[in-house]
């Protein structure tokens, strides 16, 4: 074949192999990195080995990452236990702490010494011991004919025994988790500290500036951190908190480079990404994106408009919906980049490319035809047959979040149910728990706003789900007054849960007589109708066709890794440790629109609007500012603040450290920009981008804003470039 040509098939098998052949692409296992990826990191720059990122003789990077209390990545930052995280991560500490007259949300908090750092009740930073391959004896006696109950149990059985068998010290704890859809297992032997205070925190119009106007954009301004900080008892173990706990002496902190970052250099980011589907045929990534997405956006759009519009009229409302509205809305905002961008990139077609090639492969040998030749096929069916079941888990799961009443549902079917099955004693005690969540829940509940809300989403649910999904009883509550407004009145306007007062007196009674109130209660008897009707109705042929998918996407994930025998396959994110490499890189988002890939203090001034809730900043940084008081973190009389590179992130990613070749820290990852969030189901090499907070802009707010010098005197700060 003539040169050219063969170039042209080579290239055109890659183009048709690339969902996952592009560099950069892919959350990779730590342990794995000598194996699979240290070439390619070295090719694109890396300095250091694989071993001084995972090893498990020695002190090595991933001793210097924690887990930030399972739901964000914070990392070790100075031989004091202080680690560094989002200001978004921290932020439930945050407003936890503060009240009308110290409002840290507002103002910032910086701890002057270890005296003033606060304790947060329930917060864990979690280390990552070791990692060990469990699969044989995860699935020991696990046989091809199980059906997937039976496989369940047997796993969950083997798994219970794994950890009771693994060696680990008695202050250490160990999980297990299925990965690649369940064809591997690994063990995680880790040491959960408990004792974590809060040391530090920029005002939010800093760690959030642009709030949800500019979430999940580029370009941004957000100095996205917070501070907090690690004790451990006087053995350097983990222990409840105490105030005899000490500083931990961590095994490994970070350095920190001040040298900053230019186009194409190396970055890695190294924390736990929460829930990726890279793996999914075309059929499931167009009922996400086509389908489902919109179910979600609309009802959140609904939602949203209410909760926005009552915000905007009262200061009070405001802030105590801060949180919720925050939550609901970015999720929201995802969702919608998430399917424009499948859209936009032609994921559905490259996805359809892929498969069609898949199958060629697989039909081309007799062997993988036997076990493989009808995988795709049936997936496609059970996924067909999954639509108006997901759709009605949808919008349940949406209303039932988005509608509060739900929330106190939840609390009278646990107190229902200790009842029924514990008497008083298990009455009693699932009451202490209820009880501690109870202030915190009414605090930010306004009962007029969330009748509005469920008008609002009752109606789009009883017009828009499949009626058998829907439980008779709700059907009958909802039709039986002539509108909405009615049926949300004769509701809200005769319960007695709405108040803390009024809730805490039925649940005070004897509990015979508390479980018979929360039983007749108004609100409660439509909330049980509701979700026992979805519960009966759909849930269970919802499990049961998902039971089918599950095994299906086994297969299809072994299928596809025994087919492309030449690729390297990395496993969907499962809040584990991972690690993303790529370069400094910025894009072009659309025709005429090239991104830079920093941006500056002079950005952040562009955007200010004094006095508006999403772009004002704090007078001091104006100050600084004019003065270009930047210290030893500016560059050529300019702050650098944000910047951008092609690693592969996803929510729980959120503070990643952001590293260069060398390992030292150069920034903090905090999101994705627009274009690349649909890269939990298609990375791809143009648009997808994480968004990282340049270290020096946390230094610079930390020292200089805050005047919390002595914070960044216990860092190591490091030239890397400077060194000849
Ligand atoms: N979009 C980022 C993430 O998924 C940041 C969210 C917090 N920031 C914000 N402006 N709401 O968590
Ligand atoms: N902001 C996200 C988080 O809280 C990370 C951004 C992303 O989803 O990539 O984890």
């Amino acid at each position: 074949m003539h040169m050219k040509l063969i170039r042209h098939a080579l290239l055109y098998l890659l183009l048709v192999i690339s969902p996952f052949l592009y560099a950069n692409e892919g959350m990779w296992l730590p342990q794995l990195l000598g194996q699979l990826n240290e070439k390619e990191m070295k090719s694109l720059g890396m300095k250091i080995s694989a071993a001084d990122i995972y090893n498990i003789n020695k002190g090595s990077l991933k001793d210097a990452i924690v887990s930030f209390g399972g739901f964000c990545t914070a990392e070790v930052i100075s031989e004091k236990g202080l680690i560094l995280t989002n200001h978004h991560c921290g932020k439930d500490a945050i407003q936890n702490h503060s009240t009308v007259e110290r409002n840290f949300l507002k103002d910032g908090f910086w701890a002057k010494n270890h005296g003033e750092e606060l304790p947060n009740e329930g917060l864990t930073a979690t280390f990552i011991v070791r990692i060990e391959d469990v699969t044989t004896g995860a699935l020991k006696g696990v046989t091809a004919s199980m059906d997937e109950k039976t496989r369940q149990s047997t796993i969950d059985g083997n798994i219970a025994q794994l950890q009771k068998d693994v060696k680990k010290e008695d202050w250490q704890s160990s999980f297990v988790r299925p990965f690649y859809n369940g064809n591997k297992y690994y063990l995680f032997v880790t040491e959960v500290f408990k004792d974590v205070r809060m040391v530090g925190a920029p005002p939010s119009a800093i760690g959030e500036f642009g709030v949800d106007t500019d979430n999940w954009v580029w370009p941004r301004h957000a100095g996205d951190f917070s501070l907090f900080r690690i004790y451990a008892d006087k053995n350097n173990r983990p222990a409840a908190y105490s105030p005899q706990n000490v500083p931990y002496k961590p095994k490994r902190a970070l350095s920190i480079s001040l040298d900053g970052v230019q186009e194409g250099d190396f970055t890695m980011v190294f924390g736990f990404p929460g829930r990726t589907t890279e793996y999914l045929p075309a059929s499931a990534v167009q009922l996400n994106a086509e389908v489902l997405n919109p179910v979600k956006i609309g009802l959140r759009d609904q939602a949203l408009k209410i909760l926005g519009d009552h915000m905007k009229a009262d200061e009070g409302v405001k802030i105590q919906y801060a949180a919720k509205y925050a939550s609901l809305a970015n999720a929201w905002k995802k969702w919608q980049g998430e399917s424009l961008g499948i859209a936009k990139s032609g994921a559905l077609e490259k996805r359809r490319a892929y498969e069609a090639e898949f199958q060629k492969r697989v039909n081309a040998n007799p062997a993988l035809k036997a076990k493989y030749g009808t995988v795709l096929q049936e997936l496609n069916d059970f996924y067909t047959r999954q639509q108006p079941l997901a759709i009605a888990r949808d919008y349940t799961n949406e209303v039932t979040n988005a509608v509060e009443i739900f929330d106190i549902n939840a609390w009278a079917n646990a107190l229902i149910n200790a009842y029924t099955k514990e008497g008083e004693a298990g009455y009693n005690k699932m009451k202490a728990q209820v009880l501690a969540d109870v202030p915190g829940f009414y605090k930010e509940f306004r009962p007029d706003i969330d009748e509005k809300v469920f008008v609002a989403l009752m109606t789009t649910y009883f017009a828009k789900v499949p009626q058998e999904y829907i439980g008779d009883k709700a059907k009958e509550l909802w039709k039986d007054r002539s509108t909405p407004e009615n049926v949300a009145r004769e509701l809200y306007g005769k319960s007695d849960v709405l108040s803390e007062a009024g809730f805490r007196k039925i649940i005070e009674q004897k509990p015979d007589e508390a479980v018979e109130d929360l039983r007749k209660d108004k609100v409660l008897e439509f909330a049980r109708a509701f979700t026992g009707g979805y519960n009966d109705k759909a849930a269970p042929q919802l499990n049961a066709v998902q039971n089918d998918i599950n095994q299906l996407q086994r297969t299809y994930m072994q299928a596809q890794m025994e087919v492309f025998k030449d690729k390297r396959f990395y496993p969907d994110a499962n809040s584990t440790l991972r690690v993303a490499y790529g370069q400094v890189k910025g894009y072009k988002a659309r025709d005429a629109v090239q991104y830079g890939y920093y941006t500056y203090l002079d950005g952040v001034m562009e955007k200010y609007k004094p006095g508006d809730y999403e772009f004002d900043v704090p007078a001091k940084l104006v100050e600084l500012y004019k003065k270009k008081d930047y210290g030893p973190y500016g560059v050529n009389g300019k702050m650098p603040v944000d910047f951008i590179a092609n690693n592969h992130t996803t929510g729980g990613n959120s503070g990643s450290p952001v590293l260069d070749a060398y390992g030292n820290l150069i920034g903090l990852n905090f999101d994705r920009v627009w274009e690349g969030t649909m890269s939990d189901y298609n990375y791809d090499q143009r648009y997808s981008r994480n968004i990282m907070v340049d270290i020096r802009y946390v230094l610079f707010i930390v020292d200089k804003l805050g005047g919390a010098g002595h914070l960044v005197k216990e860092m190591k700060l490091v030239h890397p470039k400077k060194k000849v």
